[in-house]
């Protein structure tokens, strides 16, 4: 633990124009609020605290990442960047380095932030900024003739000498704690914007004689703020697109990197092949030579060596063997454990049953809640009817079963090891190990039968 360092993470702000009942920092990238993804990368410099400001009406962000390890602090009243970094202060003893971060900045890597928190060593304030092409909007740095930082001038309040200037503000900073508290009681609020704005801090540390060490990135994305839905769309992709190019280097083929989207982690085996337009989800394993066809979707799922999962198949929350081949059209809902050279064909569906190794169920078919031995065949259009419509029911098929076409296996039943049912059986007992179980209406015909004609008027 880095026991001289406490971070801030304002996230306190409305978020007005992402127009949406969720506040802003919810929001997500990859799956994860904004917020969580700042405090993840926090995280990984050991604080000694992570303080959260959150707003009025923030409860919801409180509760929703009660499970992270920081403290939270109510700003009740968004008065400006300085007041809400104020109200952390007083958890925070004055030998401390504190790191100022924000919730709706998602992107920031910890690599930047230890260079930053590096930056403010040496009782130096350590500041992070951009060169931007349009630098509309945000802080402007301004420099003596020396190019020392002199002080921050916000858009509303700069000059058009200012205005000119492309080196911003991205807002993060590292600082003294001491210093910063006794910055913090003397700024003010008489700007345009009628805020304490964290920013005036600057020309403050230089009055008392404190270095500005900049640190700069040339990677926008990470210091790119979130106000809009348009901006977190636009993040999001620079995400995936990390994330592919990252998987891709560690050996994963990806037909299109633009078309893959990972939103949770993906531990992938040598030469694992995904196809175009498909969504990894939660926490999935794939092993060595799998390969996932278009349009699949996979969530918490561990796929054995050598699996196919053919196109527009959905996995979620099972475990398969080796060798096994999925879809196209499969879905297997959760609680699905299939052994090594299982099949699952086209619009077949499995719920929270066992599959043993070698069996097949080709086409058309509902399996659920079912322990299935090896090697069974099930016949296209088979259903275990497993709900009487108040409680769901067992079907136990033992090795070697060979199931016929359309059959309906009315749980809780039994059919023993090497049993056949005949095809269009509807099965209400248990089948006995071996034989031939049949349940199906003697088949007529009628010699000299005569199909009605169309009467002539
Ligand atoms: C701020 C900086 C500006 C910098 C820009 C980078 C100030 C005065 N200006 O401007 O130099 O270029 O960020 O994006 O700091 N917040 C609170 N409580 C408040 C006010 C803000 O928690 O009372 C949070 C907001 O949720 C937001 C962040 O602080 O995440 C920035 O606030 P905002 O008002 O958007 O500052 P900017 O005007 O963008
Ligand atoms: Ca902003």
């Amino acid at each position: 633990m880095s026991t001289h360092l406490t971070v801030v993470v304002l996230a306190a702000g409305q978020g007005t124009r992402m127009k949406s009942d969720l506040p802003k920092v919810l929001h997500t990238i990859g799956a994860r609020p904004m917020l969580a993804r700042v405090i993840d990368s926090a995280q990984s410099l050991n604080p000694q605290a992570i303080h959260v400001v959150y707003g009025h009406g923030g409860e919801r962000v409180k509760e929703q990442l009660s499970g992270l390890p920081v403290s939270w602090i109510l700003q009740s009243q968004q008065l400006g960047t300085g007041h809400a970094v104020s109200q952390a202060m007083e958890a925070i003893a004055d030998l401390q380095t504190v790191l100022v971060l924000y919730g709706d900045v998602p992107l920031i890597t910890s690599a930047t932030l230890s260079r930053l928190v590096d930056a403010a060593k040496d009782s130096g304030l350590g500041l992070l900024t951009a060169e931007l092409d349009d630098p509309t909007g945000y802080g402007r740095i301004v420099r003596d003739s020396a190019g020392n930082v002199t002080s921050i001038v916000e858009q509303k309040d700069a000059s058009p000498e200012q205005l000119a200037i492309a080196e911003i503000n991205t807002g993060m900073l590292a600082v003294n704690a001491g210093q910063l508290r006794d910055w913090l009681d003397s700024i003010d609020n008489k700007n345009s914007q009628g805020e304490y704005y964290l920013t005036d801090i600057i020309a403050l540390a230089v009055e008392s004689g404190v270095t500005i060490n900049t640190i700069s990135t040339s990677d926008l994305p990470e210091i790119e703020g979130v106000n809009n839905r348009v901006q977190l769309a636009d993040l999001e992709r620079v995400f995936q697109q990390r994330q592919a190019n990252r998987l891709m280097l560690e050996g994963v083929t990806l037909h299109d990197p633009a078309r893959f989207d990972l939103r949770g982690n993906l531990k992938a085996g040598r030469d694992v092949e995904i196809d175009i337009g498909v969504l990894i989800e939660g926490e999935v394993e794939l092993g060595d030579r799998c390969y996932i066809g278009p349009n699949c979707i996979l969530k918490d799922v561990i796929l054995g060596s050598d699996v196919r999962v053919e196109a527009n198949s959905i996995l979620e929350s099972s475990t398969l063997g080796s060798h096994c081949l999925i879809g196209p059209f499969a879905r297997l809902r959760p609680e699905c454990q299939l052994a090594d050279d299982v099949k699952v064909g086209n619009f077949v569906e499995v719920k929270k049953s066992t599959v043993d190794k070698g069996s097949k169920i080709n086409h058309l078919t509902y399996v659920g809640d079912t322990r299935m031995g090896a090697n069974v065949n099930v016949g296209a259009g088979t259903i275990t009817c497993n709900y009487d419509g108040a409680n769901k029911h067992l079907t136990v098929i033992g090795d070697d079963v060979f199931i016929g076409s359309d059959t309906q296996l009315i749980a809780p039943v039994t059919i023993g090891d090497g049993a056949t049912i005949g095809a269009g059986s509807t099965i209400t007992r248990d089948a006995p190990s071996e034989e031939l179980t049949l349940s199906r209406s003697e088949q007529k015909s009628r010699k000299g039968w005569k199909r009605p004609v169309k009467t002539k008027r």
